[in-house]
């Protein structure tokens, strides 16, 4: 039997996500919204690209929790953009309240799912997922180091004019202007960047990829970015239905581990079927471990706003 995927959302990440998992034939995919007729139109879309394709992949649109019964996995997606007029706390306390709406409807369906959650703020959103979910922490996860550190893998790769497959990178911490990018963990070919590249143009790329989201959502003025984004909540899809022990930055729930305790923030993870198999610890240096409890410390306060610690 095909394993089922619902997409909750099916704006720009929710709708792309679909797309690439279908594309990889990784799953039936059931995209889902409260909009009438979007996901219905399209799902029947993206299906009519199947015999093109070659995939026998079978895609549903809905605004109905049953058809989302028994998924193996959850994106969710769902949540609306800052409006005019709206504060900070204003969306966040909205988003809140759609996460908090569409998790118990999830858990509902399909008690037995993997959340990957895509929202932002999107750590507190983690966070928020998880307290209404009443799941173990390993079945709900936050989709964001694996964008972060493709945008500085994608960076490394285009300074040092090689191929992408060759370089690593790891990016921790909340996803925001706190993060974390760690280049004594990046490499190319197994060189670590520090050796390879100038402090002060390494720095210039740090600073790049803190402000990747910003940089796509000036280009594109009315929304965010959705391609690599949702590129990035498919390979956590793909390593958790493949069982691929694959060691990722993903938003965990943190139990002590870096010293932090009861929050969400990314760190590296090995997901597999069971969600987050393992919370890799990493050695970090007295700057890395301030730089991630400052990190942890804004994702602190947003959750303490919404009431989610
Ligand atoms: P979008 O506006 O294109 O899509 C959002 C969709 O959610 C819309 O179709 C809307 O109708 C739907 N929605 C709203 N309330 C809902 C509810 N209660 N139930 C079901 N669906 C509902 O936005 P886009 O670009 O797809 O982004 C989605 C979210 O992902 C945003 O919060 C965005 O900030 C976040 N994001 C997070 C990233 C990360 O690294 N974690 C990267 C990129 C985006
Ligand atoms: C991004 O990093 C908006 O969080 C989104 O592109």
């Amino acid at each position: 039997m095909r394993k089922k995927v619902t997409v909750v959302g099916s704006g720009n990440v929710g709708a792309t996500a679909a797309h690439w998992i279908a594309a990889k034939e990784l799953a039936d995919v059931v995209l889902l919204d409260v909009v009438e007729g979007v996901p219905q139109g399209k799902g029947l879309d993206l299906a009519e690209a199947m015999p093109i394709e070659k995939r026998d992949v079978k895609i549903t649109g809905t605004n109905d929790y049953a058809d989302t019964a028994n998924s193996d996995v959850v994106v969710i997606t769902a949540g609306i953009a800052r409006k005019p007029g709206m504060s900070r706390d204003d969306l966040l306390n909205t988003n809140y309240k759609i996460m908090s709406d569409v998790v118990a409807k999830v858990v509902a369906a399909s008690p037995n799912t993997i959340i990957i959650v895509v929202s932002n703020p999107l750590d507190a959103m983690a966070q928020a997922a998880f307290r209404q979910a009443g799941l173990p922490r390993e079945r709900v996860i936050g989709m964001a180091g694996v964008l972060d550190s493709a945008r500085f893998r994608t960076f490394i790769a285009e300074e040092l004019n090689v191929s992408v497959e060759n370089v690593t990178a790891f990016v921790l911490g909340g996803h925001g202007d706190t993060m974390v990018p760690l280049p004594r963990y990046s490499t190319v070919a197994g060189i670590p960047i520090t050796e390879l590249i100038a402090p002060d143009r390494l720095e210039a790329m740090v600073q790049r990829t803190r402000d990747g989201g910003a940089e796509i959502v000036k280009f594109l003025k009315t929304g965010s970015a959705y391609y690599a984004p949702s590129a990035a909540a498919v390979e956590m899809v793909e390593a958790i239905l493949k069982d691929k022990k694959k060691i990722v930055p993903c938003a965990a729930y943190l139990q002590g581990e870096y010293g932090i305790n009861g929050l969400y923030v990314g760190v590296p993870c090995k997901l597999g079927a069971g969600g987050i198999e393992q919370i890799i610890q990493i050695k970090l240096t007295g700057d890395e471990q301030a730089a991630l409890q400052r990190s942890a410390d804004s994702v602190k306060e947003l959750c303490t706003v919404i009431g989610a610690l």
